[in-house]
């Protein structure tokens, strides 16, 4: 059974993004947007978790599953909530989070930008804006340098990707753009950003430094390899942009077919999840190794995210029991993977579809903010604990 094993120091983790659980954050563009009539958001983050008070909750439940490392984000718009204005409390109370992870040996990676953007860099143009390339790093600067004894990996954007396809070309997250040439200025806007990025965080503290990735395992329908070329651009402008960088994080979760005139929506017979996209765990391995070919095995890769959202939680371990397999295939084919982290801790806001679909190992009631592990939580507990795929 040594094949079901995972490398010595393979690195176990989940994880969460500050708007999707700490509730409150009035400030962002996001907030914005889920309370625009014309837009199809499900509902306002409002309370999200409430973790900005019950973040210790969170911790306990890190600490009691053995996970080793605890992906979360810091709200810039809290941060620095208008230009130049930097608020202390809230670098103070990142920095109490981070200190409480590490005494129950438990590492925090850091991402400082996960989707949500202040309205101040907003109103001065976002991300088609290049001035935003500086605001950000002098945003990364200063966290970093607050968060240095707390900080041990640094993300610098999530899924910049998504912010420029969904918010640029599809129209679905703020600033609900849709045209290609605005997608394409977002894109090298972010690329820049998330060069300075690591630059200013490396200047600061000598930690890993990366980028997190959506991918997509984009295969082609009947007509549709130039189509699959072309939506694998969105990807590969941020391949093409990590070089020297200490990891690339890899996100995936589904699989989409590629017709002529993009995605044709979930194949007949495969079933589908809250999301809408199809159970598809085998993408995580077919990302990985996209990923890890296009950049010649340049750069280490880490399963920054992964996971699914259901109410069935038999159908969460079955998803998660394949991706891993996966993993360990793309881990004996001699492919650098550090680590998984699985997508997300918490119940939470879950953007434009708001709270119905469920990610988390734990659930959150939404009155009471209670937290009750779920069993999967106990299931991935033990494969972390064991390092094994039992
Ligand atoms: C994002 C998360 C999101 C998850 C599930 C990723 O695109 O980084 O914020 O909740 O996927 O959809």
């Amino acid at each position: 059974m040594s094949d079901r094993l995972f490398p010595d120091g393979f690195v176990w983790g989940t994880a969460t993004a500050a708007h999707q659980i700490e509730g409150g954050n009035v400030n962002n563009d996001w907030w914005d947007w889920e309370h625009k009539p014309d837009t199809l958001c499900a509902e306002p983050s409002g309370d999200a978790c409430d973790s900005w008070h019950r973040w210790r909750e969170d911790l306990d439940i890190v600490a009691s599953l053995g996970l080793t490392s605890y992906r979360f984000s810091l709200e810039w718009s809290r941060i620095e909530p208008a230009e130049g204005e930097w608020s202390q409390a809230t670098m103070a109370h990142y920095r109490q989070v981070g200190e409480a992870f590490l005494e129950r040996g438990i590492e925090p990676v850091i991402t400082f930008h996960h989707f949500t953007t202040p309205r101040w860099v907003v109103a001065a143009g976002g991300w088609t804006e290049p001035a935003t390339v500086d605001r950000f790093a002098r945003f990364c600067e200063r966290a970093a340098q607050e968060l240095a004894p707390v900080l041990r990996r640094g993300c610098t954007l999530n899924e910049p990707n998504i912010v420029s396809t969904m918010g640029y070309q599809l129209g679905l997250f703020p600033p609900g753009e849709a045209d290609v040439a605005l997608k394409d200025r977002a894109n090298e806007t972010l690329v820049a950003a998330h060069r300075v990025a690591v630059a200013a965080i490396r200047g600061v503290v000598d930690v890993p430094v990366g980028l997190t990735l959506s991918m997509t395992d984009y295969q082609p329908a009947p007509g549709g390899e130039s189509m699959v070329e072309t939506v694998r651009r969105d990807e590969d402008v941020f391949l093409d942009a990590i070089d020297g960088d200490d990891f690339l994080g890899v996100q995936a979760y589904t699989r989409m077919l590629i017709g002529p005139e993009g995605w044709i929506g979930p194949e007949t017979g495969v079933p589908t999840t809250a999301m809408g996209y199809e159970f598809w765990p085998q993408a995580l391995a077919a990302t990985i190794r996209r990923a890890w070919e296009y950049t010649d095995g340049r750069v280490p890769i880490i399963v920054t995210e992964n996971g699914i959202g259901t109410d069935d939680d038999e159908q969460r371990i079955a998803y998660v029991r394949a991706a891993l397999d996966g993993v360990l295939d793309c881990l004996g084919d001699g492919i650098n993977v550090r680590g998984y982290t699985y997508w997300s801790l918490l119940d939470n806001f879950e953007w434009v579809l708001g709270y119905r679909p469920r990610f988390g190992l734990v659930s959150v009631d939404r009155s009471t903010f209670v937290r009750t592990p779920k069993p999967s939580a106990q299931w991935y507990a033990d494969i972390a604990r064991s390092n094994r795929l039992a």
